[in-house]
């Protein structure tokens, strides 16, 4: 069996003590942590930016996989990119040339992904699987963490799967929002490699329970 990415959502985390709470679920057998970057016009949220992924980089080895959920991906990816981030997905309906967008990522030596909101259509992005590293498939409204899982992506994972297994592109399928125990098997049935949780880890009374449950 492969062995599924699990990428705790710092969103979930205490924000006065991330360096902690980052500790915390790396020793717990995290192995990626994921950010979601908010601008409050892509979606209704403002979070956190590139200085603080600069200071968080000196405290942790893990994968620093950096979300985007801003109107503008072509303008501040490089800050990201520069501040640490190991991946960097950025969002299909925020730019008009996504590939464009993957291939230069990707040309500054870290991974690149692009990411659907759950009103879009895999085929809105399937000519562009072959140049991502990664797929994030959202799985509730971007914005904000502790919501519930939408069943209805998960014919979007089946789908992105065949076509990736098919056309054989080194490409993760990741799955981000609403994931806990019950949710992860089904996302991982449907062909997921990586699971992002927020909520579900960082709200567990043992967090590296929760992780070897996800897993
Ligand atoms: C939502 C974010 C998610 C979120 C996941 O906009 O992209 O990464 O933090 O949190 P949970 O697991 O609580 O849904
Ligand atoms: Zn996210």
């Amino acid at each position: 069996m492969k062995k599924i990415i699990i990428a705790p959502s710092i969103l979930s985390a205490d924000f006065a003590n991330l360096e902690r709470d980052i500790g915390i679920v790396e020793q717990a057998g995290a192995d990626w942590i994921h950010v979601d970057v908010m601008d409050g016009h892509f979606v209704p949220n403002i979070t956190i930016g590139a200085p603080v992924v600069k200071s968080l980089r000196k405290t942790s080895n893990l994968i620093f996989d950096v979300h985007l959920m801003i109107s503008d991906p072509a303008k501040y990816w490089a800050d990201f990119q520069k501040a640490g981030a190991d991946i960097i997905v950025f969002h299909a309906e925020a730019v008009e040339n996504p590939k464009d967008l993957l291939k230069t990522i990707k040309a500054s030596g870290i991974k690149s992904g692009v990411s659907i909101k759950p009103d879009t259509p895999v085929s809105q992005i399937e000519d562009i699987i072959p140049f991502a590293d990664i797929v994030l498939v959202m799985t509730v409204e971007p914005g904000f963490g502790g919501q519930s899982f939408m069943n209805a992506m998960v014919p979007k994972i089946l789908r992105l799967r065949q076509i990736i297994d098919a056309g054989k592109y080194p490409c993760i399928i990741e799955v981000d929002g609403g994931i806990n125990a019950q949710t992860s098997k089904i996302c991982v049935q449907a062909g997921a490699d990586a699971l992002v949780s927020g909520n579900y880890i960082f709200g567990a009374p043992n967090i590296k329970q929760a992780i070897d449950c996800l897993r």
